[in-house]
């Protein structure tokens, strides 16, 4: 696992989040994750919604289940489960921002149910959800094996897991994590990034059985251009970029660093971007 040099907490992630929210809003718009290209002739809008689709693909969602994500963003991942499969969705979030908008998106639903907590002391009961999914969320977590074992504890037996995530390619070379890796971490407030056989690892320890991983790299890389070239345009075209960017107080402004070094980082193969589907096993099998 890479490992940053300065360690990043569940505070310094929310702070990331609340502080970048116009940001994330303007730039990323309401789904703070990859795009995927299956055809590679997707609109931005169309990628990011053909990456739930993907997820959802490998749930087998029922109508009147109830899924947990992990690390929710401003909710809209939940909300199109809601709409699109007619399911229960819970999401937890650090960010208080991310939460505000979250809620107001669930207003007169009786499908979604946001709360900002950590998934790592999360209140959840044993056996509670019929499915968990987690965007992007475990890799701002210290604990890995702990986030894969609440997963397991809070789903029931025969419950899945879905999980997409950053991950580093097994064997780096220590040039690529000093120049590539390890800033991206310390940037983007990561506190480790594992590899896929770390992953797996984890989740087996946990008790899941590893139903599959797709490295979908190249069908998400695009993402790192398209952002790079929204933010360009802004710094040109607002002011409250340039002046969040000049300001010695903006504590999450080096994030923007990273943006160029994960488009590298994919490019030469560095950074993978894992999907891994997973099951608690059910007492019978
Ligand atoms: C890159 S964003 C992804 C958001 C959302 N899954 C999406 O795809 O739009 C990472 C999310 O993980 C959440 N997160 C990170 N660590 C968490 C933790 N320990 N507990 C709960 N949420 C966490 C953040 O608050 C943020 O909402």
């Amino acid at each position: 696992m890479i490992i940053p040099r300065k360690p990043q907490t569940s505070a310094e992630v929310a702070e990331h989040y609340d502080e970048l929210d116009p940001f994330y809003r303007e730039i990323w718009g309401e789904h703070v994750h990859h795009g995927l290209w299956v055809t590679g002739r997707e609109t931005p809008d169309q990628a990011v919604e053909a990456l739930i689709a993907h997820l959802a693909d490998g749930l087998a969602l029922k109508p009147g289940q109830h899924v947990c994500d992990i690390g929710c963003g401003y909710g809209a991942t939940a909300e199109w489960l809601a709409e699109n499969h007619g399911v229960h969705v819970t999401g937890i979030t650090l960010s208080s921002a991310q939460l505000r908008q979250a809620q107001h998106r669930a207003t007169g639903s009786s499908l979604l149910h946001f709360m900002e907590q950590d998934w790592l002391a999360n209140t959840f009961e044993d056996g509670v959800f019929d499915h968990m999914i987690a965007i992007e969320s475990s890799e701002h977590m210290s604990d890995k094996q702990r986030f894969f074992n609440e997963a397991y504890r809070t789903l029931r037996p025969g419950g899945r897991l879905a999980v997409y995530a950053w991950l580093a390619r097994d064997d780096t070379r220590s040039w690529e994590e000093r120049l590539l890796l390890e800033p991206i971490c310390r940037e983007g407030r990561l506190p480790g990034m594992g590899t896929e056989p770390e992953y797996r690892e984890w989740a087996e320890r946990a008790g899941f059985t590893v139903d599959g991983f797709e490295d979908l790299s190249a069908k998400v890389k695009r993402t790192w251009s398209l952002c790079a070239r929204r933010v360009a345009k802004k710094i040109v075209t607002h002011s409250h970029y340039r002046r969040y960017l000049l300001d010695a107080r903006s504590r999450n402004r080096i994030f923007a660093l990273s943006l160029p070094r994960i488009w590298l980082a994919y490019t030469i193969g560095s950074m993978r971007y894992g999907f891994l589907t997973a099951h608690k096993p059910s007492s019978s099998s």
